[in-house]
C-alpha cells in the first residue's frame, strides 16, 4: 500500500510568494508603502484598486522590473535578487502591451523565451504549448500589428506564461479587450491556477476580482487597507446594506434626502438620478420606515431595490471614495 506523503506545516505554510514591507517613493510621492501579503501555489490573489492606488509600482517591483526602496520579495522561499534563476521563477503580463508589432506572434515569444534562457527543443515546445493556451496557434505567422486588441492582449499574455513561472503576475490584463478575448483570459487563468501556479492579479474591475481571486487585498494610495476572502470583507461592513428608492417627478429631493437621512440606523442618503440611495443598518429592515416617512411627506416611491453589498462598498466604507473614477 502507498503511504501518503508527509507534509509538514512548515512546508504547507510556505508561500508561493511572500511581499514584505514593499516601498518606493518617487521623489516626495510615496507610491507604495509598507505592502505586504502572501499567495500560496494554486492560488489566485486580487490586487485590487482605483486608478493610481500603486499597483503597478508594486508589481513592477515584484517583477524586478523597477528598483524597491525597501522589502523583502521571496518565491518559493528563494530570495528574487538571488540571480536570474530566481527571477525566472517568475513571469509577468504587464499592463501595457510590450510586443515587436513588426514580428509575428512565433518571433515574438522567441524573442521572450530567449530572454529566459530557453532555446532548441524545450523553446519550440514551449512556444506552441504558449500559443495554443492563448489560442493563437493559426495565427502565430501573422506579423503582430494586424491583430486586434484582444489578440495582442492574449500574445502580451503568452510570453508571460512560456517559461512556466510559479509566480504569474498579471498587470489588468482584461482592459480593452472584448467579452470573448476576455473570457479566454478568464479559463486560461483558471487553468493555471489548477495546475498550481500562484497568480497575482491587478484590476481595478471588482467584477473580475469576485469572480477570479480566492483572496483580495485592496489598495488605495500605496498602502494595502483590507484583505481577505471577498465574502470576509464584506462581512467586514457589518449589516450595512444599500438600499435604492425610485422617487416620483414632483417629488423635493433634498426634501426626501433629508428626511430619510435623519431616520434611525440610516448612515448616508443621497440623490442621484432621481434615485434616493440610502445606506442603512439592516437596509432592508428599515424600508417600511423610509416609504412611511416619505409617504408622510407627500413623495410616493416609484421604485425600491435593495442592492446587495459587494467590494465596491467595502472601498468606499474604508476611503469614503468610490472604487472607479
Ligand atoms: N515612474 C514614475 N515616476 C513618478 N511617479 C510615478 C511613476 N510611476 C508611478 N508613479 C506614481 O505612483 C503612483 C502609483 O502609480 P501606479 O502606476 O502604481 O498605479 P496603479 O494602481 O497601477 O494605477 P492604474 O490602475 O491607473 O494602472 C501614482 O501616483 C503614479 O503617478
Ligand atoms: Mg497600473
Amino acid at each position: 500500500m502507498e503511504r501518503p506523503v508527509q507534509v509538514t506545516a512548515s512546508e504547507q505554510a510556505k508561500p508561493a510568494l511572500l511581499v514584505r514591507g514593499l516601498r518606493k517613493s518617487f521623489g516626495a510621492r510615496v507610491a507604495v508603502d509598507s505592502v505586504g501579503f502572501t499567495i500560496a501555489a494554486g492560488e489566485i490573489y486580487g490586487l485590487l484598486g482605483p486608478n493610481g492606488a500603486g499597483k503597478t509600482t508594486s508589481i513592477s517591483m515584484i517583477a524586478g522590473i523597477l528598483a524597491r526602496d525597501a522589502g523583502e520579495i521571496t518565491v518559493d522561499g528563494i530570495d528574487i535578487d538571488a540571480g536570474l534563476a530566481a527571477r525566472a521563477l517568475i513571469g509577468i503580463v504587464p499592463q501595457a502591451i510590450t510586443l515587436y508589432l513588426d514580428l509575428t506572434a512565433r518571433e515574438n515569444l522567441d524573442f521572450w523565451g530567449r530572454m529566459y534562457d530557453l532555446s532548441g527543443a524545450p523553446l519550440h515546445d514551449a512556444i506552441k504549448g504558449a500559443l495554443e493556451a492563448v489560442g493563437l496557434t493559426p495565427r502565430a505567422d501573422d506579423i503582430v500589428g494586424t491583430y486586434s486588441g484582444g489578440m495582442q492582449r492574449r500574445l502580451n499574455l503568452a510570453c508571460g506564461i512560456l517559461h512556466r513561472p510559479k509566480v504569474l503576475i498579471l498587470d489588468e490584463p482584461t482592459v480593452g479587450v472584448d467579452p470573448q478575448s476576455r473570457s479566454a483570459i478568464f479559463d486560461l487563468v483558471e487553468r493555471l491556477r489548477d495546475t498550481g501556479t500562484a497568480i497575482l492579479y491587478t484590476t481595478h474591475y471588482m467584477e473580475e476580482a469576485e469572480r477570479l481571486c480566492a483572496r483580495i487585498g485592496i489598495i488605495d494610495s500605496g498602502r494595502l487597507i483590507a484583505e481577505g476572502t471577498r465574502d470576509e470583507l464584506i462581512a467586514s461592513l457589518g449589516h450595512d446594506a444599500r438600499v435604492e428608492i425610485g422617487l416620483g417627478r414632483g417629488d423635493s429631493v433634498e426634501r426626501a434626502e433629508r428626511i430619510v437621512g435623519a431616520l434611525k440606523g440610516v448612515r448616508s442618503a443621497n440623490v442621484e438620478n432621481g434615485h434616493l440611495h440610502v445606506v442603512a443598518d439592516h437596509g432592508a429592515r428599515r424600508l417600511p420606515a423610509m416609504l412611511t416617512a416619505l409617504l408622510d411627506a407627500g413623495a410616493v416611491a416609484e421604485s425600491v431595490r435593495v442592492v446587495e453589498p459587494n467590494l465596491e462598498d467595502v472601498f468606499l466604507r474604508m476611503t469614503g471614495r468610490a472604487l472607479r473614477d
